[in-house]
């Protein structure tokens, strides 16, 4: 058996579709491209047939991406593996990720389909596939809580056809880590023709054991293959994490014995880019990723680290790519020496005329801020990335009141295609007053779910601040992000780019649906 662990990353189909995650094109592109810099051997770039935008976002990436291989999910129906086919064109490596359910519950339920008919639907979808694409992968949904006798029935018939990885999902975040590596074991020994694919883990997060199960599926299983997601986005409780599983495998290689393909350095801008594009916060205590993550606060840590930094640490803190805040740039910094640092960032520009409005919003930022970091940079280029399609509403001005005993009060001035209006109200605070000044104007009727604030690099009050603002209308959910060194400007451009993405019309099909 190999000793390569494969790392398929999701973050791009299965993280987005957390309620809020969802992203652009472009937005996409810059991931699978920081996906690529990490060196993740499969990027899951969406679900083609899910909705025009999706398509448009597979198949930019498998123009762009040279190095990892580009995947796109299909369900097992012969127009969604065309679509992805075709969305996959170009590719310099492309995997087609072909699923059907097996449980009886969503056979029954969901499906409305007998045994027979899955098991022909999954056979005829792989064998269709496998003209298309000579790499494919099979997913029986809701795999673990599966039939293991009609499972088995369904793989050796796929693998037959020729589906060259076989993954297992734990669609509902209901397995065990030991009863989960039992059960990819026991299929793997009981399917003739199972040493003909890579077994592959999938596990979700509903009872905090997602890494764990995934690890146990490796170890007990023999899987060769775990599906994760940056800082574990994913619906309801999320994903496997991929930092954890990247650095477990590699912190305890005494024990795992294998080798990962991944430059581990590039996990915390990945990180940070993720959180920055979805709006999705990373907690600081998680493992790897969090602001606490290597921060001692006890005395007798900060002793022994000082003394021998092993006492306290397993890993260190530049192998995943945290450096000491950089003051990377400043007012005086010219137009090259800003481009050369977005290159270093992997987040190169398309045509100079984007990288010219950067710059002019980094001079703005620079006259207001005087130490721009690495953090300030990608947040600026996170604003930048959105379209003049995609910025139906923009923030003019703003200007607020708020003393010690009054009632704060807001003016805000902004433009909404095109067309510009100026509103005011109170509120119990000054970020308050300046989001019933937009309702009072606009009438959306949105529903605020979240609201939250941070500061984009820790430690000064003179960082930015990073809000995000979760809306909530007509069953949609959306996270608009903004920044600015002014909380309350930055909160008035979260909830611009929320709305914005609730005018975005773009529907797509659920995958899981
Ligand atoms: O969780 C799941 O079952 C999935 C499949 C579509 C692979 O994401
Ligand atoms: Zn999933």
């Amino acid at each position: 058996m190999s000793d390569k662990l494969i790392i398929f990353d999701t973050t791009l189909r299965d993280g987005e579709q957390s309620p809020g995650a969802s992203m652009t094109r472009d937005e996409k592109l810059r991931i699978a491209r920081q996906l690529e810099r990490m060196r993740v051997d499969v990027i899951e770039a969406g679900f083609a047939a899910s909705s025009n935008g999706d398509f448009d976002a597979v198949h930019a990436i498998a123009l762009a991406v040279r190095e990892s291989t580009v995947c796109s999910l299909a369900r097992a129906n012969d127009r969604d593996i065309t679509r992805a086919a075709q969305a996959l064109e170009g590719a310099a490596r492309a995997r087609i990720h072909t699923f059907i359910a097996t449980s009886e519950l969503h056979m029954e339920k969901k499906l409305r389909m007998t045994r027979a008919q899955v098991l022909e639907q999954a056979t005829q979808s792989v064998r269709f596939a496998r003209n298309l694409c000579a790499d494919v992968e099979f997913s029986p949904e809701d795999g673990y809580r599966s039939d293991p006798e009609f499972l088995c029935q369904v793989l050796e018939a796929v693998i037959r056809e020729g589906a060259t990885t076989i993954n297992i999902p734990d669609t509902v975040g209901y397995a065990i880590p030991e009863l989960y590596g039992e059960f990819i074991r026991d299929l793997r020994q009981r399917i003739p023709n199972s040493d003909k694919a890579i077994w592959s883990v999938h596990c979700h997060n509903d009872l905090g054991m997602a890494v764990a199960n995934s690890l146990a599926g490796v170890m007990i299983g023999g899987a060769r293959q775990v599906e994760c997601t940056i800082n574990g986005l994913g619906e309801r409780a999320g994903n496997c994490s991929l930092e954890e599983v990247v650095m477990a495998v590699r912190t305890r290689r005494d024990y795992f014995g294998l080798d990962l393909g991944i430059d581990a350095t590039q996990i915390v801008p990945a990180s940070r880019m993720v959180s920055q594009t979805t709006g999705f916060v990373v907690q600081p205590n998680k493992a790897v990723v969090g602001a606490n993550a290597f921060a001692h606060a006890s005395g007798i840590h900060q002793d022994g680290v000082l003394k021998a930094r092993d006492t306290y640490e397993i890993m260190r803190a530049e192998d995943v790519g945290w450096s000491a805040n950089k003051i990377v740039l400043g007012k005086l910094s010219g137009r090259n020496a800003f481009k050369q640092r977005l290159q270093q960032l992997g987040a190169e520009m398309e045509s100079e005329a984007e990288v010219n409005a950067a710059f002019a919003r980094f001079k703005d930022l620079a006259d207001r801020k005087s130490e721009i970091y690495d953090e300030d940079i990608l947040a600026l280029i996170s604003d930048e990335s959105v379209t003049p399609e995609q910025e139906h509403y923009r923030l003019l001005s703003l200007s607020q009141q708020s003393e010690t005993g009054e009632r704060p009060h807001a003016r805000v001035a902004f433009a909404a295609g095109g067309q510009e209006h100026h509103t005011e109200s109170d509120g119990n605070g000054p970020v308050d007053a300046s989001l019933k000044a937009i309702e009072s104007q606009l009438a959306t009727g949105a529903e605020l779910m979240l609201y939250s604030v941070n500061a984009i690099t820790s430690g000064s009050t003179e960082s930015q601040g990073e809000v995000t603002v979760r809306l909530q209308l007509g069953g949609r959910i959306v996270n608009g992000v903004g920044a600015d060194p002014d909380i309350v400007v930055a909160s008035a451009k979260a909830y611009l780019a929320a709305l914005n993405k609730l005018h975005s019309k773009a529907e797509r099909v659920a995958a899981q649906g």
